[in-house]
């Protein structure tokens, strides 16, 4: 099997597979084709790709030769046409919000499967490039905002006097939450967090997490872990709780999101009004709405004093591991979908491919998508 990894755009640093993954690849019986610089910004040169058994090709070839196609954001449609229909391309389609892309791969009849729609099941969790991504941002969210905050994160009892600890305040307890909770209190920081999902209680707490609770959240087994949309009257409750807990942070970490919609509005312009001067706001779901009304995605303001931060890729800041974690991903994925002998098997009765194929043959094949496409 011949696997083609493409060089992102400018905008991105991290690339699909590291050298240590085409090593992997061959003992999957594949061999890899890579285009010229394409980890270079992830800090893996074309030598590095070359001693592990790769071919450097450029695009057309790449495109010609390759049975399987790997990138993180999805190529433009110029070389989505350019593929073989008998092609396979795996990446990150976001197909719960690109309608159009969708479209374009049902016209085109491409083979994609989309990273983002890994099942959420425990056989699915070494592809889960969700998650993967998620522990980068929760990580690298945190360490922004101590560096960005003109204070000490932790307590310090010091011949000047003593300094009290920094509070945070996340939103959101998922994979970045979750993170975030942990690396704050590494740093001696007082947390709280909220979530409309009162299972993740528990992990809150076993972190060193306050979990703060608003009553009569909506919640739904069958949306496969995920949140789902809140009442006005509990949007409201839980608001004025965000608001009055907000006011006593001085660090904001934003993740709350809702799959395929915008993320929950849960920060208006007076809880930013109430804040210190100082504090900051990081906003994970800058690129969804983000979870404050001042935030404006992919940039830094000042509001009243408060920085926010709208910042949804963080994960491209730390290319190095960050690629690591997506090439693991998805040479785990590889594994369902290559055969011993490193062909390929498309079987589509399998949970996990169906669940992350997006589309096939001119039809839809994840169940998730297809019921989301028929209501719209
Ligand atoms: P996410 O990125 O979709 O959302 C982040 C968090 O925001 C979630 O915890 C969600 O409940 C919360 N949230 C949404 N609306 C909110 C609101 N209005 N107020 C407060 N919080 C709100 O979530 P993520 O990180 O993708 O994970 C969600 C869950 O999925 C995990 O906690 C876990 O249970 C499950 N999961 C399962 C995996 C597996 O089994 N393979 C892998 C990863 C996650």
């Amino acid at each position: 099997m011949i696997v083609g990894v493409l060089k992102e755009a400018d905008f991105e640093n991290r690339v699909s597979l590291l050298p240590e993954g085409v090593k992997s690849l061959g003992n999957l019986k594949s061999s890899v084709l890579f285009e010229k610089g394409s980890g270079s910004r992830a800090f893996a040169t074309d030598d590095e790709y070359k001693s592990a058994g790769a071919e450097e090709a450029d695009i057309e070839n790449i495109l010609k030769r390759s049975n399987i196609i790997l990138s993180i954001n999805a190529p433009s449609r110029e070389v989505l046409s350019k593929l073989p229909e008998s092609t396979i391309i795996i990446s990150v389609f976001n197909p719960l919000a690109e309608k159009e892309t969708i479209d374009f791969l049902l016209d085109k009849k491409i083979t994609a499967f989309s990273m983002d729609m890994i099942p959420r099941t425990t056989r699915g969790q070494a592809m889960d490039v969700l998650s993967s991504m998620a522990t980068i941002a929760g990580y690298k969210a945190v360490l922004d905002a101590a560096f960005n905050l003109p204070n000490f994160m932790p307590m310090f009892m010091t011949a000047a006097g003593t300094i009290r600890p920094a509070k945070v305040l996340i939103l959101g307890a998922g994979v970045a939450g979750l993170q975030a909770i942990a690396i704050a209190r590494k740093l001696g920081a007082v947390v709280e967090v909220f979530d409309v999902r009162s299972a993740v209680k528990e992990q809150v707490e076993s972190l060193g997490g306050k979990f703060v609770e608003v009553e009569g959240a909506t919640e739904d087994a069958a949306a496969g872990g995920y949140a789902v949309e809140q009442t006005d009257e509990f949007k409201q409750k839980q608001k004025q709780l965000i608001h009055d807990h907000a006011a006593k942070s001085s660090i904001l970490i934003c993740t709350a999101q809702i799959p395929g919609r915008a993320a929950p509005l849960l920060i208006e312009k007076h809880t930013v009004e109430a804040m210190k001067a100082g504090s900051v706001i990081i906003d994970l779901a800058a690129s969804t709405g983000g979870n404050c009304e001042l935030t404006e995605n992919g940039k830094t303001v000042v509001k009243e004093g408060v920085k926010i931060i709208g910042k949804s890729d963080y994960p491209s800041d730390m290319p190095n591991d960050a690629s690591r974690m997506y090439g693991n991903n998805l040479i785990n994925l590889l594994k369902v979908l290559l055969d011993d002998e490193g062909n390929i098997n498309l079987n589509l009765e399998d949970e996990i491919l169906q669940g992350t194929c997006i589309t096939h043959a001119g039809e839809i094949i994840s169940p998730r998508l297809k019921s989301i496409y028929s209501t719209k």
